[in-house]
């Protein structure tokens, strides 16, 4: 009889940064369903892969001198890299430049075209000339561009439009007859009652103003747009023909069972993809869950911020992988992410799990059990059958956590599952304290005993490592090799006994988690951390050099690594997004006094200001500090016209090291302040200080 398939997806990655550590969470996550899955006896279809296409691509690729397809091939060479540290089972790995990809998604645009669901319009928007963007009302700050603060005048542009609305009252009936589709349940409201029950708009599926996409195959300066593109990779990688030639691939496993995605993109799978699919006459995914967002935290708080490179927070999984080993990353992350509201990770924070979940409880029980039975009865293990009164409540709890773990898991709980899991190991331990080994040894009359206990605890072994296997590959099969055990089917976890009796261990088990020191980790994350910093500044440098639209390090011109290579739609209307966490105010390091020392602030007095041709952020500054004339490159434009400036007094960090910025030198750094709308604000003293006047 042939097995029952199991299809399911990430997220195809934008591909215009290295992935950090909350992209591989959603990868390790779906891993451990696939192999889970795979355990519990289903044909897995694990589908991966990169969005290599857009705007923002198009640009980083021309700012890095490079062709968009060089640069998204040293990107997911990395990404791809990455998944194979991480031991990431996937089937497949779709890239949208893939000719596979590219020509099947013609194909349905065609078909759509053809069959009257795309048609052509004009995208009437608000028109920069300066940025050469198109805004719509919504995204105006003021009624003026949110880029440069320029005014914006109408303007349309030709597009190929979705008519979406057609779909919405199936799409919305959908959603409330099938209270699974979207997780958690939650959500599903929110889409209804946010996107849906408004009313939905037609989708602008097609662009002229930008060529590093798949062209309209009818009507070639238009590339198609973000989704169409990205969230037909779901049937693209198993092979969908729009002409009716599809691979036997996609009959076995279409409709997927579950997509695993980010919570920023629920309404982009769950009214958009499903409506495609309907156009396309396909059935629709079973299930589409949007996990919460992983934050970072400074030292041990729980109280996270997003990530972004400015910042200097973004932790990758292979610097975490290079400290702590690949499964103590995957255990983590699954370990940290709760399933409706964000997790938070910190390097402390993962001393302190390492420490006391992997070291002292997993690590402790396998080397004591091994240790124990090489010490007793040279490596032999035996079941004799004596019991004693604690045996009954080990088995009952051992085979409540096989029981709670595949429960959790079907309902896509994967943090209570590995919670579940370590329940094996607490309670095996305990039951090392209950029976006390080393008592019964000095008794040879409980030679039996002892033999029973150490086999209950080596059936417990196998049982816990089996089970463990979907979230800690590896750590698993060490354990089983130590034991010389088979890995256990789902269905045989729980029956117990199946260890084979008269087994001999491992004679030197090994120390799976040797215990760290926070101090001596913190050293070589002051490393990591560093390197990031100088990578950081020295591409903005480079940027700033390439482009005279340059962010150039300036604190009113932060790159966030998240909007990095996020298409607009996302941004903007970024339905689910994490907005509540970006008001927290970031915690830097501890610093001494002396480090403060180093740091000289001076006042300087505003002599002229001026635009800087071409750039939307920078202004060009002649400060006067003291005796000398400074030039000083700030990007406060956004905030200050140049004739309200003659004459300020602000506070300048007059020490910093002189740098290229758009092309000129900038001698120093403006002090000012920068809130959540971007709004900036100039450090003036109270009273009229002498220019070149210390401050500290
Ligand atoms: N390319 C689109 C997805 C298209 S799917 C047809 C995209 N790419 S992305 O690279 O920006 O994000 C991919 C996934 O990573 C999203 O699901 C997003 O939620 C997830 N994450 C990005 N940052 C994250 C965290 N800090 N934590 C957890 N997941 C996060 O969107």
């Amino acid at each position: 009889m042939s097995k029952p398939t199991f299809y399911i997806t990430t997220p195809i990655y934008y591909p215009s940064d290295n992935l950090h550590i909350g992209h591989a969470y959603c990868t390790v996550a779906a891993d451990a369903m696939a192999r889970f899955k795979r355990q519990t006896g289903y044909d897995v279809m694990f589908l991966t892969g990169t969005d290599e296409h857009g705007q923002k691509i198009e640009k980083k690729a021309a700012d890095a001198g490079m062709s968009p397809k060089q640069y998204v091939d040293h990107i997911v060479d990395g990404v791809q890299r990455l998944w194979k540290l991480m031991n990431i089972s996937h089937d497949d790995f779709i890239r949208t430049t893939e000719p596979r990809h590219e020509k099947a998604v013609q194909k349905i645009f065609q078909k759509l075209y053809d069959q009257g669901d795309i048609y052509k319009g004009e995208y009437e928007g608000w028109y920069c000339p300066p940025c050469e963007s198109f805004w719509l009302d919504r995204q105006l700050k003021d009624g003026k561009c949110p880029d440069c603060g320029r005014p914006v005048q109408k303007a349309k542009e030709e597009s190929y439009f979705f008519r979406l609305s057609k779909y919405a009252p199936r799409i919305i009936e959908h959603i409330k007859t099938h209270p699974d589709f979207i997780q958690p349940v939650s959500r599903a409201n929110e889409m209804l009652q946010n996107f849906l029950l408004p009313g939905l708009e037609d989708l602008a599926v097609s662009r002229t103003s930008f060529s590093w996409g798949i062209p309209v195959p009818f009507d070639p300066k238009h590339v198609i747009y973000v989704w169409i593109d990205a969230l037909t990779n779901y049937i693209t990688g198993l092979g969908y023909d729009a002409d009716g030639n599809s691979d036997p691939m996609f009959d076995k496993f279409w409709p997927a069972d579950l997509h695993l995605i980010g919570k920023d993109i629920i309404r982009f799978h769950t009214i958009y993809w499903p409506i495609f699919l309907m156009s396309l006459d396909l059935p629709l995914p079973k299930k589409v869950f949007g996990h919460p967002w992983l934050l970072t935290a400074a030292g041990k708080s729980q109280e996270g911020i997003k990530m972004s490179k400015s910042r200097g927070n973004v932790i990758y999984a292979d610097d975490l992988a290079k400290l702590f080993g690949v499964d103590a990353v995957r255990f983590f992350v699954i370990h940290e992410m709760p399933y409706e509201n964000d997790g938070v990770i910190s390097w402390e924070l993962m001393v302190e799990r390492y420490n006391s979940m992997l070291a002292n409880i997993l690590g402790n029980l396998v080397k004591r059990t091994i240790s124990m039975s090489n010490k007793y009865f040279d490596g032999v293990v035996e079941d004799k059958g004596v019991t004693g009164p604690m045996d009954e409540d080990l088995k009952n709890t051992i085979l409540q956590a096989v029981k709670t773990t595949s429960e959790k898991m079907d309902q896509l709980r994967v943090a209570d599952a590995l919670t579940a899991v370590f329940d094996i190991f607490r309670r095996s331990n305990k039951y090392i304290d209950e029976t006390e080994p080393w008592v019964l040894a000095k008794d040879p009359a409980q030679a039996d005993r002892l033999k029973t206990v150490m086999y209950n605890l080596t059936e417990a072994l196998n049982i816990g490592a089996s089970l463990l296997e979907s979230f800690m590959p590896e750590t698993a099969e060490s354990i089983l090799s130590e034991l010389h055990a088979e890995k256990r089917a789902l269905e045989d976890m729980d029956r117990w006994g199946l260890y084979k009796s008269g087994t001999k261990v491992t004679d030197a088990p090994a120390t799976l988690f040797e215990r760290k020191k926070e101090e001596e980790v913190m050293v070589e994350v002051e490393k990591i951390e560093a390197a990031q910093r100088a990578q950081y500044e020295a591409q903005q440098a480079k940027d700033a050099a390439a482009s005279s639209e340059a962010n150039a390090g300036d604190q009113a011109a932060e790159t966030d690594a998240e909007s990095d290579g996020m298409p607009e739609e996302i941004l903007e209307n970024g339905d689910c997004a994490p907005d509540t966490h970006i008001a927290t105010p970031e915690a830097k390091p501890e610093i001494t006094f002396e480090d403060f020392d180093k740091v000289e602030l001076r006042i300087g007095k505003i002599l002229h200001a001026e635009e800087v041709p071409k750039s939307k952020k920078l202004l060009k500054l002649s400060v006067q500090v003291g005796a000398e004339t400074r030039t000083i490159l700030s990007g406060i434009k956004k905030s200050y016209k140049p004739e309200d400036l003659v004459g300020k007094r602000v506070m300048i960090v007059a020490n910093l090291a002189p740098r290229k910025i758009a092309g000129e030198e900038s001698q120093g750094m403006i002090v000012a302040a920068e809130d959540d709308d971007g709004n900036i604000a100039l450090m003036t003293p109270m009273a009229k200080m002498p220019s070149g006047c210390l401050i500290g």
